[in-house]
């Protein structure tokens, strides 16, 4: 049933200011009062008791690929089963990268994407629009999809021959955007480095999985980290860097940050809570971890969590590129160049990062809150409507039980692939309902939410 007003009473509400157990007056799918605890059980609305739970906001995933072209064929989630595995894990969010087509515009990116993700995803969700080519008309195009909603766009200093923009196309996407008020989301790694070492690699006869580490050490990232913030400064421009990996480059955009650069990141779970070691795995079971940037050695795990402590980076994203081993990590099995990169998660982001950061206590609640929630969304131009339990704002909230244990498995995942990057894992806490806008769409590791709820939101940068 569709029930979008009600109590939710005396739950460890997570709130920016800090946890407070409270009662929150849902009404229409908004959050219409925040009260202290009992004070909302008389409304004559339904109650549902959360005493003893942990109440926040839907997680905000702001780095997803649904049924994006890949390698050969496509990430194997749509934007049903995708926001579905999402939603299950308590995201009530994405913004989804729509990439440019070979011999397309943005607007076509955008408008291909649109018509995949309507009535198809079952959480509200936006675009990022990946330009992979500049052509006549790019820096209009640009302004459109800004005043349309879409205040973000994604580059790549790496894949030549393929996205990989140069230098000066860095600079000049990055100068367009810089005057049309847009945000560029960047992937920092040395194209140019990688692709060679990766082919002495592979004349070696070294082929294995194991080898994509080896292509793409750390420098290769926090060179073009470095690389990126200098050509963003000349442009006077802001940047945002996607999945960092290394302890490098968070020190690179600390830097930045600190002579005043407008410059951001994200990193991903995997990157926190794995590290190279699964390399290791006996035949061709690596390639499960082929996904780029790689892991890396604990001390960047490290490295990661002190940025995040000291707000280095502010958010943590999936980077949900799902691709089966069976059928498409497998066309790499002689030479993992071929290996399509990418790993699925936004179905666990949320809880292997309550697991670490609030259970294990490396970060505490309200942090963990702002990594996984608020910052996505207020870097994305979603904020206060999303990522926030503030009066006024979506009632997207999740439950979650502080007691419970999640397990991960392929088996039981309703991400639509055949492996998980945390498979076996038992995570500290169990979510026990999700609400969209007020309304089920998950409930103790089920999906019982309408199909086609999704939302296309609309987003403004300040
Ligand atoms: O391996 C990854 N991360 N694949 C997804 C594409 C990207 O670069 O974000
Ligand atoms: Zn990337
Ligand atoms: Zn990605």
């Amino acid at each position: 049933m569709k029930q979008t007003s009600f109590v939710l009473h005396g739950g460890t509400v997570a709130l920016p200011g800090g946890e407070s157990v409270a009662d929150i007056v849902v009404r229409d799918g908004r959050i219409d009062t925040i009260t202290s605890s009992g004070a909302a059980e008389h409304l004559g609305l339904p109650v549902v008791n959360v005493a003893g739970k942990v109440v926040m906001p839907g997680g905000v995933d702001v780095h997803t690929h649904m049924d994006a072209p890949s390698g050969i064929g496509h990430t194997t989630d749509t934007h049903r089963t995708g926001t579905i595995a999402a939603a299950v894990g308590g995201t009530t969010t994405i913004v989804d990268y729509a990439p440019q087509p070979k011999e397309g515009t943005l607007l076509d990116a955008y408008g291909t994407w649109s018509d995949k993700a309507a009535g198809e995803a079952v959480i509200d969700y936006s675009f990022h629009v990946t330009a992979s080519h500049l052509y006549e008309g790019f820096a209009s195009d640009l302004a459109t999809l800004v005043t349309e909603g879409i205040p973000s766009f994604k580059v790549f200093m790496a894949y030549k021959g393929d996205v990989m923009l140069d230098d000066g196309e860095l600079f000049d996407v990055l100068r367009n955007a810089g005057r049309k008020g847009a945000q560029i989301n960047i992937h920092a790694e040395n194209g140019d480095v990688i692709d060679r070492i990766a082919a002495d690699l592979v004349r070696e006869g070294m082929t294995a999985p194991k080898y994509h580490e080896l292509a793409r050490p750390a420098q290769t990232e926090v060179e073009a980290v470095r690389r990126a913030i200098a050509i963003a400064e000349m442009a006077e421009a802001p940047a945002y860097f996607v999945h960092l990996s290394t302890e490098g480059a968070v020190e690179e955009v600390a830097a930045a940050r600190q002579r005043g650069l407008p410059i951001s990141a994200e990193t991903c779970t995997h990157y926190l809570t794995l590290n190279r070691s699964v390399y290791d795995a006996p035949g061709f079971d690596a390639a499960k971890y082929v996904l780029t940037p790689p892991l890396r050695e604990q001390e960047h795990v490290e490295g990661l969590w002190r940025g995040l402590k000291t707000g280095a980076v502010g958010i943590v994203s999936s980077d949900h590129c799902p691709l089966c081993m069976h059928g498409q990590k497998s066309l790499g099995r002689d030479d993992f160049r071929k290996i399509p990169n990418g790993g699925p998660g936004v179905e666990h982001r949320l809880m292997v990062l309550y697991d670490a950061a609030v259970a294990q206590g490396k970060l505490g609640l309200t942090r963990f809150v702002e990594v996984a929630a608020a910052e996505p969304a207020r870097s994305a131009g979603l904020y206060p409507r999303k990522g926030v339990i503030a009066v006024g704002s979506d009632a997207d909230l999740v439950i979650i039980d502080p007691n419970g244990t999640t397990t991960v498995s392929a088996d039981t995942q309703y991400q639509h692939v055949d492996y998980a990057l945390w498979e076996g894992w038992t995570l500290n806490g169990a979510i026990n309902q999700v609400y969209s806008r007020g309304v089920l769409v998950a409930e103790d590791g089920k999906f019982v939410g309408p199909e086609g709820h999704g939302e296309f939101v609309r987003r403004f940068k300040n």
